[in-house]
Formats: C-alpha cells, structure tokens, sequence
C-alpha cells in the first residue's frame, strides 16, 4: 500500500519530518485524544509485542528500555505481567507528560534518529513499538537499540509492512544477521492495527556481542 493511500486511513502516515512528527503528537495528546484513538482503532500492537516479549524475558527485574513509549501503552501492559523496570524515551514531551505517574522509573525526551544519550550494553531488552513507521525512526535506531543491549539481551519491536523494505528494515536486519549481531527469535505479520488495513511485522531478536 502506498503512503499516500495509507495516509488517507491514519493522517500521521503522510508527515515527513521530525519536527512536524512531533508537532503532530504533541496537539494527539490532547485532552486524551492520542489513548482514545488507539482504543477506538482496536490498536493492538502494544499488547501483541509484550505477549511475544513476556515468552522470552522470564526475568521480571529485567532493566527494560521503551523506545517510542507516547503515553506508556507499552509500559501499561508490562506492568499487567510484572515488570518492575522499565524507562520510556519520546519525542514528544507532550506525551511523556501524560504517561501515568509511577509507570516508567524513568521518562527521557529523546529523538531516536540521532544517538541515544545512554552507556553501551546498559539495559536487558529494549520494545520499539508502532515507532518504526511512516516518518518516525529509521534502521539505523536499530544500531543504537544493540548498542545499549547486553550480550544476550533482547530486542522485541514492531515494524509497519509499509515501510519495512521502502525503508531499508529489511537490509539492516538481514544485516544485522549475518553479522551475527541479531539471533531472530520470531518474525511474523501481527495484527497491529487491523481495523484500518494496517498491518507491521513483529520481531523478536537475542543481541550477540
Ligand atoms: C504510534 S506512536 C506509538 C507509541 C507507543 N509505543 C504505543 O504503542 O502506543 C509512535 C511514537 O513514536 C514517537 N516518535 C516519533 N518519531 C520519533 C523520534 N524520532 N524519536 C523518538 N520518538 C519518536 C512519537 O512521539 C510517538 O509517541
């Protein structure tokens, strides 16, 4: 499906740059608007990534870090399986201002496109979920998302179909393989927001250092 098409059933689809990414967050916040959409829409990506991530990540002290975590719909549905640590990272501050307090043990305001402010091999898994789509991140955050991993810690993301080989997702990850810097666990189509005809991949990798 093309972007532009896309772009007619879910408006963000048609942005192009960060800033207007983020413009466009900030006012989707609003008065609840950004939770209730996703509500209305059936979004079921946060959940669908969490029950793959919970089938690998036993331990739930694991330091896990929430790229694109918008208002903590990913950070809602760790706590339901008792994850105790998790930080969450967004461009948009509008967001993060609306994340339930007590959620997250730790909120940054990050624009994931460029390095992310935080030591090598620091956290045990990261999620990146509805975050690699139509104008928000590219491959390269891949990079980054390994850098801060442990060796054989965990990386659980969502990937919109759409942009998936457009954007290269497809040759980083390929990659990324046969570097033997990602182990692919699981790689399938999910649901993500079927309401709309919109579909991602889902994966789950094992970081080898
Ligand atoms: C579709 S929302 C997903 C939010 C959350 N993970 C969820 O599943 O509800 C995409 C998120 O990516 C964030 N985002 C977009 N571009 C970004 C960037 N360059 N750096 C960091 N976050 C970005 C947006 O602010 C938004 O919160």
């Amino acid at each position: 499906m093309s972007q532009k098409d896309v772009g007619n059933k879910v408006p963000i689809y048609k942005l192009k740059t960060t800033d207007e990414v983020m413009k466009y967050y900030d006012e989707w916040g609003e008065n609840n608007k950004y939770d209730k959409d996703m509500i209305e829409w059936n979004y079921t990506g946060p959940k669908e990534t969490v029950n793959i991530f919970k089938k690998y990540v036993k331990n739930k002290e694991s330091l896990i870090f929430d790229a694109g975590c918008g208002t903590g719909l990913v950070g809602l549905e760790l706590k339901k399986f008792e994850y105790k640590n998790f930080h969450g990272a967004d461009l948009s501050q509008k967001l993060l201002d609306i994340v339930p307090k007590n959620l997250y043990q730790r909120l940054l305001k990050v624009d994931l496109n460029q390095s992310i402010d935080i030591k090598d091999n620091f956290y045990d898994a990261v999620m990146c979920v509805g975050t690699f789509t139509f104008g928000h991140v590219k491959p390269s955050a891949l990079e980054e998302f390994v850098r801060i991993t442990k060796n054989n810690g965990y990386i659980c993301f969502t990937i919109n179909e759409g942009i998936y080989e457009d954007y290269g997702f497809d040759k980083k990850i390929k990659s990324l393989k046969r570097n033997n810097i990602l182990k692919e666990i699981e790689f399938f189509k999910s649901d993500y927001i079927a309401s709309k005809d919109v579909n991602a991949w889902l994966g789950i990798y094992k970081v080898k250092k």
